[in-house]
């Protein structure tokens, strides 16, 4: 992936995938987009440490929905295709780390803006067929990253951790290991080639809606909190 300068270090080179790895084509197919919204500044403001304690969780309160429908989706997937559970595991479930850290911030999930309704629309339009996992893999490998920001968001708000960074962080010190075994286990997986470009297809528009939705989090930041 060709990351921008802000990246912390460049990301684990995926050493045993197989020529048509689906994981490394949706990393390639998606790194222009990874760059695009790593440098919004709704998401620099978090990586920086410059963020406000609203900045934070409007960012954890928009993705709540998503993660919600991400969860369920991919459950549910799970339960009626083999290839989809072999994948799944139980530490995936996202969204109730989410909850925790607003209520540890003493925060309410706030309402959730436009562009988070048309995202969370997407995901459920998905949830029926393979290509959610097209989401999944967005939202997941996100916490590649989450745990740099978990430690800048840290630092500004004086927010020792874990609690209210589990969300940005769930992984922990397993965090590369575990990725690589997502990775590893979407690629040992046989895919038509209809259900892998829905996949791409899926992922590319993730990434879109996560940056009119950072847009949208940008539009509704209060005078106060610049
Ligand atoms: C909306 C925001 C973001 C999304 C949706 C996102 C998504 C992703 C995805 C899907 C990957 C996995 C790439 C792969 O291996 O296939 C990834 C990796 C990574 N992201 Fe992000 N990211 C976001 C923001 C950021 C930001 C702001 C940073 C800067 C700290 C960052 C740093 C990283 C790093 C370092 C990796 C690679 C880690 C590794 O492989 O060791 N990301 N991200």
């Amino acid at each position: 992936m060709s990351h921008a300068p802000a990246m912390p270090h460049a990301p684990a080179v995926h050493t045993s995938a197989p020529a048509d790895s689906l994981a490394l084509t949706l990393r390639e197919r998606t790194a222009e987009a990874h760059t695009r919204a790593e440098r919004h500044p709704q998401q620099g403001r978090l990586v920086k440490g410059l963020c406000t304690r609203h900045d934070y969780a409007a960012w954890l309160g928009q993705m709540l929905p998503i993660w919600a429908a991400v969860d369920e989706g991919v459950s549910a997937l799970a339960a009626k295709d083999a290839r989809v559970r072999a994948m799944h595991r139980d530490y995936h479930p996202h969204a109730d780390r989410i909850r925790a850290d607003l209520r540890h911030l003493g925060q309410p999930a706030p309402a959730a803006l436009p562009a988070t309704a048309r995202f969370e629309s997407l995901v459920l339009s998905l949830a029926a067929s393979p290509a959610i996992i097209g989401v999944w893999y967005v939202l997941e490998g996100s916490s590649n990253g989450g745990r740099y920001i978990a430690r800048a968001v840290s630092r500004a708000l004086n927010l020792p951790g874990p609690e209210g960074l589990r969300g940005l962080d769930p992984h922990g010190e397993a965090q590369h290991e575990r990725w690589g075994r997502w990775k590893a286990d979407l690629d040992a997986q046989r895919w038509t080639p209809a259900e892998r470009d829905a996949i791409i297809h899926a992922a590319t528009q993730t990434f879109d809606h996560i940056y009119d939705m950072l847009g949208d989090i940008e539009s509704a930041r209060p005078v106060s909190a610049s």
